[in-house]
């Protein structure tokens, strides 16, 4: 064998072993894949490509010159998807504990340029003890040439972070740039300070998962989009998640025709909303029964659910999907909620995704602790989303569309393209007991009988105010629909609205309400 060979493959294995066997050994036996099967795992078989798998860092000092491993600690490169191409970075905690040293960041880095170049997604899977203790400010040096790459890809191309391990200090801000953050249950965690710092601060005592789990994030702090229940299912999703979108924000996402008949009635959503308007119904049953083949892939759906979004398909176009979930919190919109929607629809704006609302919406939540928490500031930033966004946008009202949610919910006015409501619809400022003790309060009180006497007024107000017609003579809905009708109809809009070109006037960025 031509030694410069031999030596080329020695350096290759050295590479593929990162930290070495026993360290890979080690972590097989907890139940964690390597950095490079995760990679396998996630990409189409045999596509990885990687590159600077011979970079060594520059560390001199701490004996650092004599610990060098080919490729340091995080594995780089491209791969597909589907047949796409993506990029790749995942961190091998074998080596240093995963730390982002100086020429860890450069690699990172090097892939990110390629990315938007090249149009094409970046996936960062993180497992990593932080900066590089041994290289100081190199590292610190390091992170924020991530971060300034993290934000001038944002819109450009889909960026997903994944935990898959620790994640810890200033490094949660690369992923917190990113588009959405996946997470596995009991294995990864995401905070600023760990829990001893906590308890030398605050005196608070919390576990790793308490403070920053993958439930944590995705049930409580909203930082996470998703939490899977091993490594394997996470990449799995992933993958699905990528169908879904466009490789950049030049092309449109993918089209896939499924086997779903486009004309398809659903005659279930005739009966779906109760009779009683205070009756709740399960908006994700209303979803399931429209988009193709009944599959909807949910986003933060352990957080703010009052509000639901996440993406399927329609005839074969990918939407973005926001419903108000009359399930919880009779879908009020609260701090929560704006913020996770808003979130969103800016998302599916900046990849060329078309938005489909369902609205079923009593209002913005009252209260003290809503008006002290800022509703105002943030209940804004959904209305600016919605305003801002110049992709397709339809709306459906299913029930309620009250006071200022009506506005804010897409509707005509903000330039949404397709408005229909159900004939259950209910389009007022307030909800008819609300507005009859307001209108009627002195007739209330010289009534004989007032309870009698609300029970009318209400009646008379649903049956003068709260429905569909007076919005649609208007044409500030443009058809009252059955709503078996819902599925065909919003798919012949989409095929309508094809060529939409719509703009926003030239300027540096909008000053939207943070
Ligand atoms: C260098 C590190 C390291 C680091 C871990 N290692 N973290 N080396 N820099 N930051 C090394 C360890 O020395 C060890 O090397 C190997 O990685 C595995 O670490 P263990 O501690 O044995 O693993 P484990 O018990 O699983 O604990 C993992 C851990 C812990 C929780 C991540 O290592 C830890 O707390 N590390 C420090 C975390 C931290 O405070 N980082 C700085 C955050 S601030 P050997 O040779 O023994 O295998 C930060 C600022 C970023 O990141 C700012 C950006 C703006």
């Amino acid at each position: 064998m031509n030694p410069k060979i031999e030596q080329l493959r020695q350096f290759k294995k050295q590479a593929h072993l990162g930290g070495g066997e026993d360290k890979l050994a080690a972590r097989k036996a907890k139940g964690k894949l390597s950095a490079r099967e995760r990679i396998e795992l996630l990409l189409d078989k045999g596509s990885f490509r990687e590159v600077d798998a011979l970079v060594v860092h520059r560390e001199t000092n701490f004996g650092m010159d004599q610990k060098k491993v080919p490729g340091d600690s995080v594995v780089t490169g491209w791969g597909t998807i589907d047949s796409r191409l993506v990029y790749v970075f995942s961190q091998d905690f074998t080596v240093f504990g995963g730390s982002l040293s100086g020429v860890h960041a450069e690699k990172i880095c090097k892939i990110m340029d390629m990315a938007m170049r090249n149009g094409a997604p970046v996936v960062g899977i993180n497992d990593s003890g932080g900066a590089r203790i041994q290289e100081g400010v190199v590292s610190l040096a390091g992170y924020a040439d991530v971060f300034l790459r993290n934000t001038l890809a944002s819109g450009v191309v889909p960026q997903i972070s994944v935990i898959m391990g620790p994640c810890a200090g200033g490094a949660v801000y690369s992923p917190a740039l990113t588009d959405f953050i996946f997470m596995v249950k009991g294995s990864s965690h995401m905070f600023i300070t760990g829990p001893d710092v906590v308890k030398a601060v605050t005196g608070e005592d919390v576990t790793f998962e308490q403070l920053g789990g993958a439930m944590t994030h995705n049930a409580v702090s909203g930082v996470a989009h998703m939490a899977s229940e091993s490594e394997e299912d996470c990449l799995f999703l992933i993958r699905e998640l990528l169908g879904y979108l466009p490789s950049n924000n030049m092309e449109d996402a993918p089209y896939k025709a499924g086997g779903d008949d486009n004309l398809r009635a659903a005659e279930a959503l005739n009966d779906i909303v109760p009779d009683n308007p205070n009756k709740p119904y399960d908006i994700r049953d209303v979803v399931n029964l429209i988009v193709d083949d009944g599959r909807f892939y949910e986003i933060q759906e352990h957080y703010a659910q009052n509000i639901v979004v996440g993406f399927a398909r329609l005839g074969g176009f990918s939407v973005g999907i926001v419903a108000n979930q009359p399930m919880v919190l009779a879908g009020v919109l609260d701090i929560a909620a704006s913020e996770k929607a808003a979130r969103f629809v800016r998302f599916c704006d900046c990849f060329n995704i078309p938005l489909i609302v369902f609205e079923d919406v009593p209002g913005f939540l009252p209260g003290l602790d809503q008006e002290h928490g800022g509703i105002i500031r943030h209940g804004a930033k959904l209305l600016y989303a919605f305003c801002e966004a110049t992709v397709p946008k339809l709306t459906v009202i299913t029930r309620k569309a009250y006071g200022g949610a009506y506005c804010v919910m897409n509707s005509k006015h903000i330039r949404a393209d397709f408005n229909v409501a159900w004939p259950t619809a209910e389009i007022a400022v307030m909800g008819p007991e609300g507005a009859v003790n307001i209108i009627y309060r002195r007739e209330l009180g010289e009534a004989e009988q007032p309870e009698a006497k609300r029970a009318e007024l209400v009646n008379e107000y649903r049956d003068h105010l709260a429905n569909p017609y007076i919005a649609a003579q208007r044409g500030y809905i443009d058809d009252v629909i059955e709503p078996s009708e819902t599925r065909p109809r919003l798919i012949n809009a989409l095929h309508m609205l094809q060529n939409k070109r719509d703009h926003n006037p030239p300027k540096k960025h909008g000053n939207m309400p943070l």
